[in-house]
């Protein structure tokens, strides 16, 4: 229950021998009292380090973190007020699960019944009663990774770090135990960062996500925002399944309007949307994206181009279709089934709203919708 703040926080590892490694660089994050926020980032992007570097365990090379106002970067880590439920979850192999458990409770306010209640209640939000008497080495790893998280979780400290949670465990269980540790942290009004490989995840959890990549924020905004509203192309690729079709593409004023030209693989225009507006980027060669879940597909009538069918997939509850437009391979999900195969010729249509412009050369997002037809 505070508030967290990394201003422009970076750490460079120096290992003896080797070139140095800037895993994370000028990071600046305002987590809010009583915040979820995911780390989400592919490996080696720099979450584990900046996680470490809030709990004490390794130094930050520059900037602040405060807590609440207060510095706390130069204290020891005893001293934060932070509780961590680590990557390889370092439990205490001499004692059992519950000893495990119960342990910062116990040094935080000594023995009580307070303590094996706490225990038992947090063992049963993560399906571990069965196991409380048992020794971390003789448990599995899904097992360990959830007394690890239920320690962090018991001290209901005034920030808690959780890295990569719940990475062990199945689909099923995972989907449960996400929706009571969102409970649980918000029924403590837990400040909370943690760390996930896996976006639907952070989506389902997370009130704000940070997205990093090579140890820089690229993002930081709601689930929502960093969907619709990608602040670059790295976000844009990085979040949604399948991903963002991207495409090179070309803008022409056309009268007060103008003309986007999807761009195939030897720079042949490969479709062409027309926005109603003028376009500041005209004359730009700029990066065009659209998600699969929103181009439209079948539109007979008001089509803007059509493709050829390569793979046509019905999982079940959506259909995955790969086709190509001038060169351009393209992929679109329906959540009906689609009568076409390979070969077949598609009509297709992408809707203005949910096109997505990024500059060719930085990346950056230059629009994001071009206003309905
Ligand atoms: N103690 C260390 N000494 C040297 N380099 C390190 C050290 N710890 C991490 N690194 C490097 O710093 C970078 C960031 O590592 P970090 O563990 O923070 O990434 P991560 O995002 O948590 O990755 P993963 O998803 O695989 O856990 C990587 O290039 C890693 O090799
Ligand atoms: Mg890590």
């Amino acid at each position: 229950m505070a508030q967290l703040l990394l201003d422009s926080v970076s750490k460079t590892y120096r290992p003896r021998g080797k070139e140095p490694v800037q895993a994370v660089k000028r990071v600046t994050l305002d987590v809010k009292d009583g915040e979820i926020v995911a780390l989400l980032g592919s490996s080696g992007c720099g979450k584990t380090s900046m996680l470490r570097m809030i709990a004490g365990f390794e130094d930050v090379t520059e900037g602040a973190i405060r807590i609440g106002g207060k510095a706390i970067h130069t204290l020891p880590p005893a001293q934060r007020d932070v509780a961590m439920a680590f990557e390889g979850y370092s439990l205490y192999p001499p004692l059992k699960v519950r000893e495990n458990i119960g342990f910062a409770l116990l040094r935080e306010r000594g023995a009580s019944a307070d303590i094996e209640k706490r225990v038992r209640h947090i063992a049963e939000l993560l399906e571990i009663t069965d196991i409380l008497d048992r020794y971390p080495t003789v448990i599995s790893a899904g097992q360990q990774q959830r007394t690890s998280l239920a320690r962090a979780l018991i001290r209901r400290a005034p920030v808690s770090l959780l890295d990569e949670p719940m990475s062990q465990l199945e689909p099923q269980l995972r989907a449960i135990l996400r929706a009571r540790l969102k409970d649980y942290l918000i029924e403590h009004k837990m400040t909370t960062v943690f760390v996930t490989h896996d976006q639907t995840e952070a989506i389902a959890l997370a009130d704000r996500i940070a997205v990093m990549e090579k140890g820089e924020l690229q993002q930081f905004g709601t689930p929502a925002e960093i969907k619709q509203s990608p602040s670059n192309l790295f976000v844009a690729s990085f979040i949604g399944e399948p991903p963002m079709n991207i495409f090179d593409a070309a803008i022409a004023p056309e009268g007060n309007a103008t003309s986007i030209s999807g761009l195939g693989p030897n720079g042949q225009p490969a479709f062409r949307l027309k926005a109603p507006a003028a376009e500041a980027s005209n004359g730009k060669r700029v990066r065009l994206g659209i998600r699969p879940h929103l181009i439209e597909i079948g539109a007979n009538g008001s089509a803007d181009a059509t493709g050829k069918v390569i793979t046509n997939h019905w999982l079940g509850d959506q259909s995955h279709i790969c086709f190509e437009i001038g060169g351009c391979s393209v992929v679109g999900v329906t959540d009906k089934p689609v009568e076409a195969q390979a070969g077949d010729a598609l009509s297709v249509r992408f809707p203005l709203g949910a096109v997505h412009l990024f500059d060719a050369e930085s990346g950056r997002a230059l629009a994001h919708g071009l206003g309905q037809r």
